[in-house]
């Protein structure tokens, strides 16, 4: 472990170590899982490109300012707030940031679950081979008592154990050898989707957009969905920055992880939709959508077993990486600000999750009455975190950034020397005027207040 100005902190020691835990971060379930449903309930083309839109305008720029919080004061997210705006209630927003990653990690961890139960059916050689058996295997599943509450279980326990290992050993190790396989089988299955019988109609859905499909409220989806897909507006971001040495350049790695999450994003799409014409499945089938279609696509390859089992597993590498860092917000505060042990924080974090993610994993089946503002648990949490939770959250950073803390920091946090460049000068445009303006807009709107 490199050493650390205040030899408190752990830090990540090579920068190619950096900008992978940042994308591994962000490549995840949000990736392969959330976007290709949310796609597919808000219209595919246009959603997609106001996704990009997002990504580019707001997202990049975010991701700037939580790794300038971050890195300028190596603290937890709560306490980084205080220390740049001493005596003020900034530090608030760290506690949203807290919130909404238990919430995150609670729902999310169900998903994962998921991916565990065929990951297992895969290896065992059990996954139906047609789309109707799929349909049926999976409601069965996810309507279960135990199952799904079992994965849930299982797969936070295994993020519990990762995650006491300690920042560096853990988490570095597993995102630098996994991200460029996930990537290359995503390639592979992309291509192969381009020869199904529905690749032009699914091609379609997704790049020729129908603007009449965009409203109010698929423009906060695709907002939320950009957020969530690149871990800022709860501080993932930030609590990552804090443990980046000097030498790595924030903006190269903020651009670098937008552009392969959205990469990645686009590659689940053009595999997804392609399948989901295919097979006759409907684009709105909400967050089951992709279970159902991509276990219909291996196995109709040769050796579709082997495809699956191997899918599965890198789909649930890449959701520990990304439950890792979710983890690591509440872990960091509980650790620093609360002082508890390493052990404790993480323990504390987990169990929350295990309780919340339990009533979550139910809300397919058991608990699918139980509802609120007519949202099921686990809607609600996906609904709430992503749509509220993530932009005020992006709102208050930018705002932060943009007017509250000394110019001097983010100059020297972006390698500004002398004259400020071009990037930068956009950047604090950005920070202080558009995103803020930008996001209360969205969200104004979808409240029918404009
Ligand atoms: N970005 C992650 C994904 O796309 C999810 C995530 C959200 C991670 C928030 C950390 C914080 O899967």
């Amino acid at each position: 472990m490199s050493s650390n100005r205040d030899n408190t902190r752990a830090q990540f020691s090579t920068r190619i170590g950096v900008i992978a835990t940042a994308v591994g971060s962000a490549i995840g379930l949000g990736n392969i899982w959330r976007f290709p449903y949310e796609a597919g309930s808000n219209g595919g083309g246009a959603f997609m490109l106001c996704y990009i839109f997002f990504i580019c305008l707001l997202g990049i720029p975010l991701i700037c300012a939580e790794f300038i919080i971050g890195r300028a004061t190596r603290s937890n997210e709560i306490k980084a707030f205080e220390k740049l705006a001493p005596g003020r209630k900034w530090f608030l927003n760290g506690y949203i940031g807290v919130l909404a990653s238990v919430l995150i990690l609670s729902f999310y961890s169900v998903v994962a679950g998921w991916t565990l139960e065929f990951f297992l059916v895969a290896v065992t050689g059990h996954m139906p081979s047609n789309s109707a058996e799929l349909h049926r295997f999976f409601s069965e599943f996810i309507s279960g008592n135990w199952r799904p509450l079992i994965w849930t279980i299982v797969f936070l326990v295994v993020n519990y154990l990762v995650v006491c290992r300690g920042v560096q050993k853990g988490i570095e190790r597993l995102s630098n050898c996994l991200m460029p396989a996930m990537t290359l089988l995503l390639i592979a299955f992309c291509v192969n989707s381009l020869f199904l019988p529905g690749a032009s109609d699914g091609l379609r859905f997704l790049f020729s957009p129908d603007f009449s499909k965009i409203d109010s409220e698929s423009l906060l989806s695709a907002m939320g969905q950009a957020f969530f897909s690149l871990s800022i507006g709860l501080g993932g971001m930030l609590t990552y920055a804090s443990y980046f040495p000097d030498t790595v350049r924030l903006g190269s790695c903020a651009t670098t992880t937008a552009v392969l999450d959205t990469f990645v994003a686009i590659l689940a799409g053009v595999i997804i939709f392609p399948a989901v014409f295919t097979y006759g499945i409907s684009p709105q089938s909400g967050p089951t959508l992709v279970f159902e279609t991509l276990p219909a696509i291996f196995m109709n390859l040769p050796g579709g077993t082997i495809w699956a089992t191997l899918f599965f597993f890198l789909l649930f590498l890449a959701s520990i990486t990304s439950t890792i860092s979710m983890s690591e917000i509440s872990i960091a505060y509980f650790e620093e600000e609360r002082r508890l042990s390493r052990k404790k924080a993480t323990a504390l974090t987990i169990g929350i999750a295990i309780l919340l993610g339990s009533v979550c994993a139910l809300s397919f089946g058991p608990l699918s009455d139980m509802k609120i503002f007519g949202k099921t648990v686990f809607d609600l949490f996906d609904y709430v975190s992503s749509n509220i939770c993530l932009p005020v959250g992006g709102i208050v950073t930018s705002i932060f950034v943009g007017w509250v803390i000394d110019r001097k920091v983010i100059d020297s946090q972006m390698g500004c020397r002398g004259q400020r460049g071009f990037g930068v000068r956009v950047l604090i445009v950005i920070l202080r005027y558009i995103a803020p303006a930008a996001i209360m807009l969205i969200f104004l709107n979808s409240l029918g207040v404009l």
